[in-house]
């Protein structure tokens, strides 16, 4: 008998059906014993009733998470048995119990939310914690919206490039992930902070409009909104200006909250802008909270925040930047960029966009001329030998008719928090690593054999 899908039962009311799946609870009252089975769909109540001898019998034996295929009646519910929720009004009377595989006692519950036990334990047996509904909801709905991304950009002819993971390291103001060598002795690749030099590298080649779902790593301190890996919705487009970039971004926002989060209000459409100047005065930080109500659970109130200085002081007295070294200043201070002059108050073209606090993504138009992105360098003090070494390929790029660029990258899990009501970004990643970094359940980091490491070159 062909399977149904826990969802589906309530189409096959007075039928015999097969479902299969995991026991959520079994509660034994001796004659009758009910379970709740679980599949990926939904739950439902079965009942096991002495009449289906066999049936019963094994129904006696299964115990919380066992893997069962069953046989029985979808039996609509009496009127005053009726339940809220999926499969309220119906119950599986069952005939048949196939026992696909045991399971040993969980180590955590899996059918609460799970917010009452300890992270650790929860990371530790990670595949078990993906088990209960929030989690299960959760990656769904992060699934939901990347299809969407996927969806609406390649509809507007954006193409999804993969650009390397083994690569070199990128300045996004983190420390990189190394990949040490085994065929280049004392080389070393970089795990890509984001795709930032490729995307600008695909503008060179004439895609005009990219986008990616692409992982990112930065071995930074972890808090509740950073992860070392993550992920990035990360876009690029030639012959655009500022304004045509946010347009798309604040779009696809908009679309996804409409689309997939209809009981969310935005609190301000078009989303407000605010000057990086205007946004530390008045809030203290460059990504405000100016929800009107911040205990409404469904308030979102995204803003743009722009006008950032370009460069800042270091502690050793040079300049670095703020955001993005490939952006562009805006055009009023072009000038004094190639002249070297005024470089404080040099405003970039970066746009961030904050949600709830959070600064949710981040963008800019991109210095598409070599003379440009090499004054950069200049102004953060790198010698002509290191600006060649580090960055010769992307001026050696742009000197080969680079159109005009620009984009913008989300910080997808921060999103995916934001919109499903998690505390932290954690709780919207199938695998994430601890709060210090660490994979618990594969144990990771971890030493490597005498022999790889021989093989790699490294003494440790
Ligand atoms: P930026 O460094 O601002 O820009 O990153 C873009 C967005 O990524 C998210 N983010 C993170 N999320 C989780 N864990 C982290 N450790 C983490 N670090 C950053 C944030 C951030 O807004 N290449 C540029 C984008 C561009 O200019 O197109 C970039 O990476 O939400």
């Amino acid at each position: 008998m062909e399977r149904t899908y826990i969802k589906d039962l309530k189409n096959h009311i007075g039928e015999e059906v097969s479902i299969s799946g995991w026991v959520d609870v079994r509660r034994d009252h001796g004659k009758l014993i009910f379970i709740d089975l679980r599949d990926v769909t939904g739950k439902v109540q079965m009942v096991a009733l002495p009449n289906h001898a066999d049936a019963h019998a094994a129904a006696s034996q299964v115990r919380s998470e066992w893997v069962i295929s069953v046989k029985g009646m979808v039996n609509k519910r009496p009127d005053r048995m009726v339940k809220e929720g999926l499969n309220g009004d119906l119950e599986i009377e069952i005939t048949q119990v196939s026992i696909l595989n045991q399971a040993v006692t969980p180590p955590i519950d899996v059918t609460s939310d799970g917010r009452e036990i300890g992270e650790d334990a929860r990371l530790r047996y990670r595949y078990l914690d993906l088990r209960r509904a929030r989690l299960q909801e959760n990656i769904k709905l992060r699934h939901q919206i990347i299809s969407l991304i996927r969806n609406k950009l390649s509809s507007e002819g954006f193409l999804e490039i993969e650009t390397p993971i083994l690569t070199k390291s990128t300045p996004e103001g983190a420390r990189d992930y190394v990949v040490p060598s085994r065929l280049y002795q004392g080389k070393f690749y970089a795990l890509p902070q984001s795709p930032q030099q490729y995307k600008q590298l695909l503008m060179v080649s004439g895609f005009e409009k990219y986008f990616q779902i692409a992982r990112c790593f930065r071995d930074e301190d972890t808090r509740g909104d950073r992860q070392p890996e993550f992920t990035q919705m990360d876009m690029e487009m030639s012959f655009v200006t500022q304004e045509d970039v946010m347009r798309v971004n604040e779009e696809l926002l908009v679309q996804i909250v409409k689309t997939l989060f209809p009981e969310k209000k935005i609190q301000e459409l078009p989303f407000p802008r605010i000057t990086y100047k205007e946004s530390m005065e008045k809030y203290g930080t460059d990504r405000p909270d100016i929800r009107k109500d911040k205990n409404d659970p469904d308030l979102l109130a995204f803003c743009w925040v722009v006008d950032f200085p370009f460069f800042e002081k270091t502690d050793e007295g040079g300049w670095t930047f703020t955001h993005n070294p490939f952006s562009m200043p805006q055009p009023e201070h072009e000038n004094w960029l190639m002249n070297k002059e005024h470089i404080g108050d040099i405003i970039t073209t970066q746009y961030d966009v904050a949600l709830n606090g959070f600064e949710i993504g981040g963008g800019s138009i991109r210095n598409h001329r070599p003379e440009g992105l090499k004054t950069v360098f200049e102004i953060m003090g790198f010698k002509e030998e290191r600006i060649q070494e580090n960055f010769g390929h992307m001026l050696e790029a742009l000197s080969f008719g680079a159109p005009p660029h620009g984009g913008m990258a989300w910080g997808l899990d921060r999103l995916v928090t934001l919109l499903t009501n998690e505390p932290n970004i954690r709780e919207v990643i199938a695998f994430p690593k601890t709060g210090e970094a660490r994979d618990l359940m594969m144990e990771a980091p971890s030493t490597l054999e005498e022999k790889q490491l021989k093989e790699l070159h490294i003494k440790i």
